[in-house]
Parts: C-alpha cells; sequence; structure tokens
C-alpha cells in the first residue's frame, strides 16, 4: 500500500514537470485573494499540494495537524505571509524560537517537499503562505473535515516578528477574555474562534502545556465527576507524570486524535478539555457566549463544519500589508 502510494506520488510528479513548461507574468493586487489566482500561472497547483499531501497524511495522520497548526501560527503573525517558515540567519531572527513555536511547531520539511516539487513545475510562482493554505485545507479532508475553496494570491514576507509571536499567539494558560481579545484583534469573531479551536479535534499536546490543569485542581473543579472524565483523568496522569516526560503527548480529542470530527467538544462537555484554554470556552463563567457554541457544534457536525471552513477562509484573509516575494525557499529570503 505504502510503496504503491510513493509509486503514484511519483508518477504525477513526472507528469507535472513535462506540463508546466512556461510561465505567464503574473499581475496582482496584493491586498486581494481569489481563487484563480494561479490558474494560468501554476494550474496544477493545487493537485501538487494535494497529491503530497495525500502521501503525507496516509504516512502520518498528525502531518495534517502539523499544517493546520502552521497556518494559523502564520496568518496571526504580521498576517499570512509564511513568516513562520523563516530560519534564523545571521541576519534575521525567526519565530521558531517563540514561546508557543519552539519544541512545538512541526512539519517543515513537509512544507519544504511540497515547495520543491511547485518550484519544479511552476519555478518562482506560488508563494509558501498559499503553501500553508492549501496544505491545510487538504489536511482537513484527507482527516475527514470539511472543504472549502481556497483564496490564494497571498506574498511571503521579507521580515518575521519573534516579538509578534510571542504576543499574538494565544497560550493554553490565558482566561478566555484574553482569548476572544487576540482573536478580536485579528478580525474573527467569537464564533470563528470557537470553530477554528474545533481543530483541536486532530493532533497532540505535549504535557507540559497540560500538567497544570490535571494536577492543580482545575480538572476536577470542571470535570463533571462522570465515570468517562475520571477515566480521562487517569488516562492523562498516565502520559504526564507529576515532574518529567514533558514532551510526552495526549490527543486533545482523547478518542479520535487523528478524525476531524466533533467529539472534541463532547470532552468540553463533560469537562475534561486537555488544555485549559480550550475547556475556558465551556466552563469559564465569562463563556456564556462560548458555551453556547460549543453545544451547538457537539450537536451538530455539519454546523462545525461549516464555521469551521468559514472560519479558515477568514483567518487566511489577514494580510501583511508589507506585501512581499514568492520565496524560492521557504526558509529564507530571497537574495
Ligand atoms: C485559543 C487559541 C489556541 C490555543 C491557546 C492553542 C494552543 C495549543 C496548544 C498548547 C497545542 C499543543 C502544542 C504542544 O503541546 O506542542 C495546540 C495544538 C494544536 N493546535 Fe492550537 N491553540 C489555539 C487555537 C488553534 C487554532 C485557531 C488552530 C487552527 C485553526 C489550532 C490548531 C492546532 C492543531 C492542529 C494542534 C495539534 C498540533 C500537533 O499535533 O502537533 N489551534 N494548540
Ligand atoms: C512519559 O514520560 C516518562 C518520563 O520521561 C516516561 O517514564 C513514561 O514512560 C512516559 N509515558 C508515556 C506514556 O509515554
Ligand atoms: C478578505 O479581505 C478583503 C480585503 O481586505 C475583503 O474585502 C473581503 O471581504 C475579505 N473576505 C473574507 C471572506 O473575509
Amino acid at each position: 500500500m505504502s510503496i504503491f502510494n510513493s509509486l503514484s506520488c511519483s508518477i504525477f510528479v513526472a507528469l507535472v514537470l513535462i506540463g508546466e513548461a512556461f510561465l505567464l507574468s503574473r499581475a496582482q493586487d496584493p491586498s486581494r485573494l481569489s481563487l484563480s489566482y494561479y490558474s494560468k500561472t501554476c494550474p496544477t497547483a493545487q493537485d501538487i499540494v494535494r497529491s503530497e499531501m495525500d502521501c503525507a497524511v496516509k504516512t502520518n495522520p498528525r502531518n495534517a495537524a502539523f499544517m493546520i497548526r502552521l497556518h494559523f501560527h502564520d496568518c496571526f503573525v504580521q498576517g499570512c505571509d509564511g513568516s513562520v517558515l523563516l530560519d534564523d540567519t545571521a541576519t534575521l531572527i525567526g519565530e521558531k524560537h517563540a514561546d508557543q513555536n519552539v519544541n512545538s511547531i512541526q512539519g517543515f520539511e513537509l512544507v519544504d517537499k511540497i515547495k520543491e516539487k511547485l518550484e519544479a513545475a511552476c519555478p518562482g510562482v506560488v508563494s509558501c503562505a498559499d503553501v500553508l493554505a492549501i496544505a491545510a485545507r487538504d489536511a482537513t479532508i484527507l482527516v475527514g473535515g470539511p472543504y472549502w475553496d481556497v483564496p490564494v494570491g497571498r506574498l511571503d514576507s521579507k521580515t518575521a516578528s519573534v516579538d509578534l509571536a510571542n504576543s499574538d499567539i494565544p497560550t493554553p494558560q490565558q482566561p478566555l477574555a484574553t482569548l476572544i481579545a487576540k482573536f478580536l484583534e485579528k478580525g474573527l469573531s467569537v464564533t470563528d474562534m470557537v470553530a477554528l479551536v474545533g481543530s483541536h479535534t486532530v493532533g497532540m499536546s505535549r504535557c507540559v502545556n497540560f500538567r497544570e490543569r490535571i494536577y492543580g485542581g482545575d480538572f476536577q473543579l470542571t470535570s463533571k465527576n462522570e465515570p468517562s472524565s475520571q477515566a480521562n483523568l487517569a488516562k492523562l496522569k498516565d502520559v504526564c507524570p507529576a515532574d518529567g516526560g514533558d514532551d510526552n503527548v495526549s490527543g486533545m480529542d482523547y478518542y479520535s486524535p487523528t478524525v476531524f470530527d466533533n467529539a472534541f467538544f463532547e470532552t468540553l462537555l463533560q469537562g475534561s478539555g486537555v488544555l485549559s484554554s480550550d475547556q475556558e470556552m465551556y466552563s469559564s463563567l465569562l463563556g456564556f457566549q462560548t458555551s453556547r457554541i460549543v453545544d451547538k457544534y457537539w450537536a451538530d457536525a455539519a454546523l462545525f463544519f461549516k464555521d469551521f471552513a468559514d472560519g479558515m477562509v477568514k483567518m487566511g484573509n489577514i494580510t501583511n500589508p508589507q506585501g512581499g516575494e514568492v520565496r524560492k525557499n521557504c526558509r529564507f529570503i530571497n537574495i
């Protein structure tokens, strides 16, 4: 099966290489994204990303979670401009060592791989920021989530900001009011926030991010004392000892961490969300609005899917007013 997959990947790429020999010049309004942005300059762009994502997610479903989160951490810092992908150099400090990124965000090799295929087919055309946007959508479908059309035409930044990454990316310890404010600042509503955080239905959290919650009494406070929450707490304590094992991981959706569904919201209803920030949306005294949305998404997966897709398009629409370039290598600005 896996030999078959990698074989079909390389055949596909060979076909794409033959098909794409020349480029048209590109005209663009940097403030506007469109669905047809690459239709003349790189008509196979979407297929190339899809094909690579297909292989990557079949190999390891967590690759889907990596791409969704990278797109989020990109868009919340200077807009969706590929800044999160930049490596540190002598003249540039990247965002990879920011508090919420260091030892945490992953998937850079996969981005490199997708970008290499795109460069082979259409050199210098498809931005790294767009790669993340398309890959995040494909990631979502490939693990069972909704489809949406991805507006494209983003440019890659020539700068990064570790300070903005530290200030603008929400942290799991922050209270609900702070989390909401951080989304509002980016033009995203409370509904967008709850829907987007619903992507915690896939992927893992490290013990260091939930130790306080399980040993500090917070978990017992929110949990409904049902057998399921007690079982969840026991599982978390197994993975995450009071001391050590900082990098041990648990799914944020205990039930199906490799499937994009609405089971994550059930964990919040039980009071057994893994991250304090997740549980806040249901249990905070200020959570009258967010808890109703959580209830709705648990009752209606189709509504969650629709709002998630809309939220991703809105988040993906945050632009960097500085404009930029199309990087050849996502890790470095062009010279
Ligand atoms: C209230 C806002 C949010 C907070 C505080 C938050 C926090 C976190 C934390 C602490 C982790 C675990 C990281 C680790 O242990 O290394 C995580 C993982 C993840 N987050 Fe969020 N997040 C938020 C919103 C979002 C949004 C808006 C998205 C995407 C649209 C997202 C997507 C993900 C994904 C997919 C993972 C799993 C990554 C993996 O498996 O490595 N998160 N988040
Ligand atoms: C978690 O980490 C601890 C300490 O490093 C280790 O002994 C334990 O086996 C780990 N548990 C899991 C479930 O990975
Ligand atoms: C995206 O941004 C543009 C320009 O800022 C705006 O006109 C458009 O309505 C936005 N689209 C979405 C879906 O938010």
